[in-house]
């Protein structure tokens, strides 16, 4: 549903509204000024760390919260991040080290995919709860070592799932907690990633597997934690096709990265990382440290994840999700229907050249169709405002008042990163379906 931190995008339509606490929401009275302030430690200060959970926390949430230490294996990019935040916290590469001498209360994860798992286990063994963004891990056995780790240190484990926080996903769930269409049969979702945000997922460290766990992991689990949390159902099997149809090897040129290109000329996705000064201080500068290249080019044969992806996901309650998505459409978007015994939801948002196909829509079975209204106002913020509105949640939210369930626990983020892993491993084995209790029994 979402790009990265500093730019909003249409599922989380960019929007100006004023903060507003309405009906849904559950913010409550701040965090009394004399209780304690919350001790985060930050691992990962990349984009969405130094940005969603460093700058945007140490400026809207110093009353309750105090960043106390950041890491990253980057050395140069831990430093720019500090001063990207503005904080004086101590910066460090070693993780053990960082949390010895820090002594948080909880630590954020935000390093790439495919390394959550070695921090929240980590994190929770030396005695932290945590905070991570999704995906909660990229295959079966990290969530088997999470999972022990919680057990056996009984702290707490919350995955930031921003997009329950869309004013839309956030009506869709009232409306089925209300039973509005009756009981739910099936649901359609179609995700449309264009030919900017799209692609660059292929420039990025996302474009190998053993990374992002393929978009199906890295991208989808936002769309099967909101499927998983509207239904309030389980995942049971699942069956998947995939393929990269666009990027990668098919392409007649290409080269290392934008930057050095021959075909700058040629390529209608040349890029010009240097542009955006932020990228320049967090990547470009510290190139040196890893060699990890922001503008990579996303022709390069070692591409190992799809580009056009079709899931048939079976819930416990015996709801089938229909679920896609491409990436390399002329506009982004999505397009939602959730069918019932009694009527049909269908959120849309997308469009461009042109046209555009915007709203909630609720449609009787025999009954008239009626665009829904009374959503929330979309707060100021990243994401359209979903990222404010999370952060509200965690740091000034009451843990008793949280009526449509926007917490998102360890079960929820084990679930969502299942269905994308028994998706890659059902095209893995020729489209095999794959029972998620044979992946991990929760
Ligand atoms: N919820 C959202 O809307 C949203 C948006 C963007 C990103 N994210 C998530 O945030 C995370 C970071 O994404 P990003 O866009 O900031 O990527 P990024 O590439 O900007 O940052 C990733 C950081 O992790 C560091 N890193 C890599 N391996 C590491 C390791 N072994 N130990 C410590 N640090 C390591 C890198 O050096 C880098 O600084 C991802 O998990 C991504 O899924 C979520």
């Amino acid at each position: 549903m979402m790009t990265d931190s500093t730019v909003t995008r249409r599922a989380f339509i960019s929007g100006g509204a004023a903060l507003a606490v309405t009906a849904g929401s559950v913010v409550s009275a701040p965090r009394a000024a004399e209780q304690k302030r919350l001790r985060m430690a930050l691992v990962g200060t990349g984009d969405r760390g130094s940005f969603t959970w460093g700058q945007e926390v140490q400026e809207g949430y110093g009353d309750v919260v105090e960043i106390v230490g950041l890491c990253d294996i980057n050395r140069k990019r831990v430093e720019a991040a500090k001063k990207l935040i503005g904080t004086k916290a101590p910066s460090f590469v070693d993780f053990d080290r960082m949390i010895k001498e820090t002594r948080p209360d909880t630590v954020m994860v935000t390093t790439i995919d495919g390394t959550h798992a070695r921090y929240i286990a980590r994190a929770l063994e030396l005695g932290c709860d945590v905070m991570s963004e999704k995906p909660l891990c990229t295959d079966e056995e990290q969530c088997l070592a999470i999972l022990d780790a919680q057990k056996r240190s009984g702290k707490k484990v919350t995955v930031t799932f921003n997009a329950r926080h869309d004013p839309e996903a956030k009506k869709i769930k009232e409306l089925l907690i209300e039973k509005a269409l009756g009981d739910v049969i099936s649901v359609d979702f179609h995700e449309y990633l264009d030919t900017h945000h799209g692609a660059d997922y292929f420039r990025r460290w996302h474009r190998l597997k053993e990374n992002s766990g393929t978009l199906l992991v890295h991208k989808a689990s936002h769309h099967f934690d909101l499927a998983n949390w509207w239904l309030d159902s389980a995942p049971v099997e699942v069956t998947a096709f995939g393929d990269l149809k666009f990027y990668g090897r098919n392409n007649s040129f290409r080269n290392t990265h934008c930057r050095v290109c021959p075909f700058k000329q040629q390529c209608k996705f040349y890029w010009d990382v240097t542009q955006n000064q932020r990228y320049v201080k967090l990547y470009v500068d510290c190139e040196s440290e890893d060699g990890y290249l922001r503008d990579g080019c996303l022709w390069r044969e070692d591409i190992n994840i799809y580009d056009t992806m079709s899931v048939v996901v079976k819930y416990e309650n015996g709801v089938f999700l229909n679920y896609t998505a491409n990436t390399y459409l002329p506009f982004e978007g999505q397009a939602i229907s959730i069918n019932g015994r009694r009527g049909r939801l269908d959120y849309n948002e997308f469009g461009g050249g042109g046209f555009s196909n915007k709203g909630l829509r609720l449609t009787g079975s025999f009954g008239k169709s009626e665009v829904i209204q009374g959503l929330e106002p979309r707060r100021v913020g990243g994401h359209g405002g979903a990222d404010t509105s999370l952060h509200d949640l965690i740091f000034r939210g009451s843990q008793n008042s949280d009526p449509l369930g926007l917490r998102a626990d360890l079960r929820a983020g084990a679930l969502s990163s299942l269905i994308g892993i028994a998706a890659y491993r059902s095209i893995e084995r020729g489209s095999q379906t794959i029972r998620i209790k044979d992946l991990v029994k929760l």
